[in-house]
């Protein structure tokens, strides 16, 4: 007993930093981030549809995947700064057994608080190779394809982001270009040995379009690091963090490679962070 008499004292674990990739769960990152650090999060979580990511089961009973994803919601409302932006990519689900997940996601961003500030139409342009028909030519159970997927906006708290003029980095006609919400940009061919990463392109709109320099930008499913390695080209700080440690350091890998943008300040390469609590 020689502590005896002497409380021993909570060590609260260091907060973590920026422009690092982290290996751990997405909650765990979370409630190790700062509380108002992040300008804009950027991510697609899983979207419970069996995809076959390393290391996680993607197969969970509706309303827990809901339930588990709402409260990964009221986590990063904390980390998010006032006016800090969050873009929720997320697909329609299978033709047959069709979910209106994006409405779900939506009515459970609303009831948290989150401002919502519109709905973007990605359009992937893959009618080229469709196949699954439903009722060829015929009225009697014909299939929508889903050839887009949404890109649902919030903020938190406030709708203005606050910021130096000198840190705008958009142009006119980019402007012009990203404020029509129906974005034509085809999926991601470069697989990277995941099974489903999003478009450079995508996510150069939302940034550019979202943040100033020098914010600090969240991807908390970050996958093969698009977001990272997006906001570190210009010139944003990034947090990635994924519970796959085959996608963290080919997310390291690939942040470490990215080549800022003519003008961007410098961004640091990543550090990786072992952080555990993986489910
Ligand atoms: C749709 S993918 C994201 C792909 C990413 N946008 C990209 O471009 O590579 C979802 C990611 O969430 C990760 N994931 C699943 N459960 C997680 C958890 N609890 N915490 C953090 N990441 C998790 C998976 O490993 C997968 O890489």
């Amino acid at each position: 007993m020689g502590s005896q008499g002497v409380r021993a004292k909570a060590v609260s674990p260091p907060s973590l930093g920026v422009d690092i990739v982290v290996h751990g769960d997405a909650q765990a990152a979370l409630r190790r981030l700062p509380a108002r650090s992040v300008h804009l999060a950027v991510t697609s979580p899983p979207y419970n549809l069996r995809l076959p990511y390393a290391g996680y089961s993607d197969d969970r009973a509706h309303a827990e995947y809901l339930g588990w994803l709402k409260d990964v919601w009221r986590d990063l409302a904390r980390v998010l700064v006032d006016g800090g932006r969050f873009a929720l990519n997320v697909a329609p689900t299978s033709i047959k057994a069709f979910r209106p997940i994006h409405h779900d996601l939506t009515h459970d961003l609303r009831a948290l608080g989150y401002i919502m500030r519109t709905e973007v139409i990605w359009y992937k342009q893959t009618m080229g190779r469709r196949t699954a028909w439903g009722s060829w030519k015929s009225p009697s159970n014909p299939h929508i394809i889903p050839s887009w997927e949404y890109v649902l906006v919030f903020s938190k708290g406030q709708w203005k982001l606050p910021g130096r003029k000198e840190d705008i980095d958009i142009t006119g006609p980019e402007f012009q270009t990203i404020s029509d919400g129906f974005w034509a940009i085809p999926p991601e061919r470069t697989r990277r040995g995941h099974p489903a990463p999003f478009p450079e392109a995508l996510i150069e709109r939302l940034v550019k379009f979202y943040s100033y320099r020098g914010n600090t930008v969240l991807d908390m499913f970050g996958g093969t690091g698009t977001v990272g390695a997006v906001a570190r080209r210009n010139g944003r700080h990034y947090v990635s963090v994924d519970s796959s440690l085959e996608y963290c350091t080919l997310a390291e890998r690939r942040i470490r490679e990215a080549k800022p943008v003519p003008d961007a300040p410098a961004i640091l390469p990543p550090q990786m962070v072992e952080l555990g609590g993986v489910p």
